[in-house]
């Protein structure tokens, strides 16, 4: 028997402003997406920004539905969108910007289960790494460079073996 520690390194800006200049950038086009988010069941407004290594970037926000299942995060609403608009282009980061209604949301949330999934699968399509940033409405930036990182023994296709 062994045990092993599975560890990523987590940077952690103060706030927005200590970012790369480029980083920077990418945040505030999550931060606007966020502002039109269709939370209207939720009020938890979510909004992303990928960007592409084509320069350019591209949006996404939460997608609600009175069916609830059948509304969509921001972070998928992104990369889908993303892998629909430039199908060969690598995605080099994620922004995701996070608020409420009702409560100041001043840590950031990290993406669900199904998003850090749906990431995933494209860092392993591109075979590079995509680096995530994360704030809340207000406060600290969370920044990994990899989605890998915080999704430690991921299931991919190298499980489904030649098909
Ligand atoms: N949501 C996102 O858009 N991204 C996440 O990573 C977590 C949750 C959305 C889904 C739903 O519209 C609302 O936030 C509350 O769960």
């Amino acid at each position: 028997m062994k045990k092993q520690h599975l560890g990523f390194e987590l940077i952690i800006y103060d706030d927005e402003n200590e970012l790369p200049a480029f980083e920077k950038r990418l945040l505030d086009k999550a931060i606007k997406a966020r502002k039109s988010a269709y939370a209207p069941y939720s009020n938890f407004q979510v909004g992303a920004a990928v960007l592409m290594e084509n320069g350019e970037v591209v949006i996404g926000n939460n997608q609600e539905n009175a069916s609830y299942p059948s509304g969509l995060c921001a972070e998928r609403v992104a990369v889908f969108q993303a892998g629909a608009l430039y199908p060969g282009v690598g995605m080099l980061a994620i922004a995701v910007s996070a608020a409420s209604n009702n409560h100041l949301v001043d840590v950031p949330a990290g993406p669900c289960g199904n998003c850090r999934q749906a990431i995933f699968e494209y860092e392993v399509k591109q075979k590079s790494p995509i680096s995530v940033l994360l704030q809340g409405e207000k406060g600290p930036v969370f920044k990994c460079g990899s989605i890998s990182d915080i999704l430690p023994l991921a299931f991919g296709n190298s499980f489904l073996g030649d098909s």
